[in-house]
């Protein structure tokens, strides 16, 4: 078992983005982006402390709105209309998920797509579906990366898809049927999923249930990507695979904590770094 270590890996390409950023800072373009939080939903909190503090360490000018959870989709869509024409904002990151009362649908689409650094917009859905893309979805990219990082090519391989989420497992597949693997999507409604995982060369799962993937499920030496971020019965993160059974089986694993989750950090400050690079060739 090789395990694909997705901390050092993230780390790397941080180092890369921080120089780029430096280049461009050069050019007199400062990156930025504004992060939207409506409520205080405790892991949403988490995860835009985390954004800002990874902008911070690679000198990305961040901006982060803290809104009450009783706003109105009308005050929401105002802010991200001012962001929108603000020069000196690349990317908008609204957190999900939203308060019930408002539309993620319509927030989603009221960014402009080229400052989507989620790739979340309908625009940007429709791109990555025709293999011509600005912008990836963060965890699906990260996990392209971290692919390649370990030469692990999907091209002629069966890879499958547990999972089928728009921000992941929807996204996922199509990244790895552009780089020529062979992509079954599995979900809720599959009858017999372990006959299905077995078959896969790389199997990725993204459900948000853990010990979902047990040994069984897993094909000898296959590459096992686990997605998902849960809590064990004493409040520590773990994945959908049952890591302790399958690593021996797989030839290529990554763990939660430190697998997927630093990749996907990454890939948003590549993102603000691509539309800032972009918005200074207009
Ligand atoms: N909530 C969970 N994952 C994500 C993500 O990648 N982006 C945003 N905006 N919200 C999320």
């Amino acid at each position: 078992m090789n395990l694909i270590d997705g901390k050092a890996v993230a780390a790397q390409c941080k180092a890369e983005i921080r120089e780029k950023v430096a280049a461009l800072k050069e050019q007199g373009i400062n990156p930025g982006l504004a992060v939207i939080l409506v409520g205080d939903n405790p892991a949403s909190r988490v995860y835009v402390t985390n954004k800002e503090k990874d902008c911070a360490e690679c000198g990305i000018y961040s901006e982060e709105y803290k809104l009450p959870e009783n706003i109105s989709q009308q005050e929401l869509l105002d802010l991200i209309g001012v962001l929108n024409e603000n020069p000196a904002i690349h990317g908008i990151l609204v957190q999900l998920p939203l308060p019930k009362h408002l539309s993620e649908d319509l927030v989603i689409g009221s960014i402009r797509p080229d400052k989507d650094v989620d790739a979340f917009h309908s625009y940007n859905v429709g791109k990555i579906m025709q293999g011509d893309y600005q912008f990836l979805p963060c965890t699906p990219a990260g996990v392209m990366k971290l692919l390649d990082a370990y030469n692990i090519d999907p091209a002629g391989k069966h890879c499958v898809v547990v999972g089928r989420s728009n921000i992941v497992g929807k996204p996922m597949a199509m990244l790895l049927l552009h780089r020529n693997g062979t992509v079954t999507i599995c979900h809720s409604r599959t009858p017999n999923l372990a006959e299905m995982t077995r078959q896969a060369d790389i199997l990725v799962s993204a459900v948000g249930k853990r010990e979902l993937i047990t040994a069984d499920m897993v094909k000898p030496g296959a590459v096992v990507i686990d997605v998902a971020m849960n809590r064990n019965d004493a409040g520590k993160l773990c994945g959908d695979v049952c890591f302790d059974e399958v690593k021996d089986i797989a030839s290529y694993i990554t763990p939660v904590p430190g697998g997927v989750g630093p990749m996907t950090r990454v890939m948003l400050l590549e993102n603000t770094l691509t539309a800032a690079q972009a918005a200074a060739k207009k």
